[in-house]
């Protein structure tokens, strides 16, 4: 008989204080108030782990890669190689020759629609993408698309927030070249069930880029069963720094991907006469990397790994279910994205204020939400509305911070009443 999988063990209260203990910012008050950080959809805080990490590096290690024999260089040369076999195991490729570092995931669907899909996308093809993705999973095929003659078919969604599946299968068909969506959506938090979507892809011979931005810091991720073709993440958003991330591709399929911007690491030999390029991943780095924020992402991984990543999801889910309960308890509030699945993110709607204003005033009651299009037009106009005020849950977030944020928006809502 199957083993019955056991629900992840949900972290205790001190768990959470301890790990929330770890990030100084969050310890500050704000406009006399405690910081409620219920942002990290857009950037994740940093532990001390990461902090410690780059000082240290900084303080002993620090100098280029992949340059130098002597014995900084190679020491960051390793620190900074450790790296991309830490995101091999953490996302499960087979080999760390699978993952190109980038400077976060629009680098990475940036550098896909400019070497893949330039050998790859003619006129006529076309290219799926669906209505939630954010703008760096639109914008990229549209610049390809427009340049190629290609055209951009949208797969749409439902007023949950679930993309449409039997739209999807039939939008699929021996045109689609690439299909390329998130598997969380920043704006409303769906999980989309690109596994299933990737396998459909493939039965039409095309290739699937997957855009975990939302997803890796929410989820276990595993690119072999998933069997994407493509998968890009930013650091930023899993507790490490900014100006970091990761680019997977099918061995094969960066094998034969030509160069895209040129100069120092992506090359074999240069010549006037002609010059070689390096094998990937190298050939897709070119110039002194982001050394130092990779290492830091490393250490991100490492905290998180040390965590775990259920326990982490089932944390966020539990504040997001709780944040969800008691938000539609307030009148004249309409949660955006009520999707089957969802992670880390509530994003709401409150016909009383613009959510610019909400995030303003929230923030007098040290509450830092985000509020605006989220980087996702497409999606407001689905849904009618401008802008969304979205909430958004990392590991460190508590019961008190959804408190603290439902007792502050009903008395901002009390100003506008
Ligand atoms: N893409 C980030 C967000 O959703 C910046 O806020």
């Amino acid at each position: 008989m199957a083993k019955m999988r056991e629900a992840p063990q949900l972290l205790s209260e001190e768990q959470v204080q301890g790990i929330r203990s770890q990030f100084p910012i969050l310890a500050q008050e704000i406009n006399g108030k405690p910081l409620c950080y219920l942002d990290s959809a857009a950037s994740a805080q940093k532990p001390r782990a990461v902090l410690d990490c780059l000082a240290g590096f900084y303080s002993h290690d620090y100098s280029n890669i992949h340059r130098g024999m002597h014995t900084l260089s190679m020491r960051a040369t390793a620190s900074y190689e450790a790296v991309r076999q830490k995101i091999a195991n953490f996302i499960g490729a087979s080999s760390e020759t699978e993952i190109v570092f980038s400077s976060g995931t629009t680098g990475a669907i940036n550098l896909v629609a400019q070497t893949w899909g330039r050998v790859n996308v003619h006129a006529g093809d076309e290219i799926l993408v669906s209505e939630l993705e954010h703008h760096s999973n639109i914008v990229p095929w549209q610049l390809l698309a427009e340049e190629k003659g290609a055209k951009i078919v949208v797969i749409p969604m439902d007023d949950e927030g679930d993309l449409d599946q039997s739209a999807y299968a039939n939008l699929l068909g021996e045109k689609t070249k690439l299909v390329a969506v998130s598997q969380v959506s920043n704006a409303l938090g769906s999980i989309n069930p690109v596994k299933s979507m990737c396998a459909l892809a493939h039965e039409c011979g095309a290739v699937f880029l997957v855009d975990g931005a939302q997803s890796v810091p929410h989820m276990t991720i595993d690119v072999v069963d998933l069997d994407c073709d493509f998968f890009a993440f930013s650091g930023h958003k899993i507790y490490g720094p900014t100006g970091t991330g990761a680019l997977f591709g099918k061995g094969e399929l960066l094998a034969n991907m030509p160069p895209w911007q040129g100069g120092g690491d992506m090359i074999d030999q240069v010549s006037f006469s002609g010059t070689t390029y390096n094998a990937a991943p190298m050939r897709f780095e070119a110039g002194t990397p982001n050394i130092s924020a990779v290492i830091g992402m490393g250490a991100a991984i490492d905290w998180m790994l040390d965590i775990g990543l259920e326990a982490i999801a089932a944390h966020e889910n539990v504040l997001l279910k709780l944040a969800t309960e008691l938000i539609e308890e307030i009148p004249r509030i309409r949660v955006i994205g009520t999707a089957k699945r969802k992670a880390g993110v509530l994003s709401f709607w409150s016909d009383d204020a613009h959510p610019q204003d909400l995030g303003t005033i929230l923030d007098q009651y040290g509450v830092a939400i985000r509020a605006g299009h989220h980087c996702a037009q497409p999606v407001m106009e689905h849904f009618g509305v401008p802008a969304t005020a979205r909430a958004s849950f990392a590991v460190y977030n508590t019961r008190e911070d959804v408190e603290q944020f439902i007792s502050a928006l009903k008395k901002s809502l009390e100003l506008f009443a």
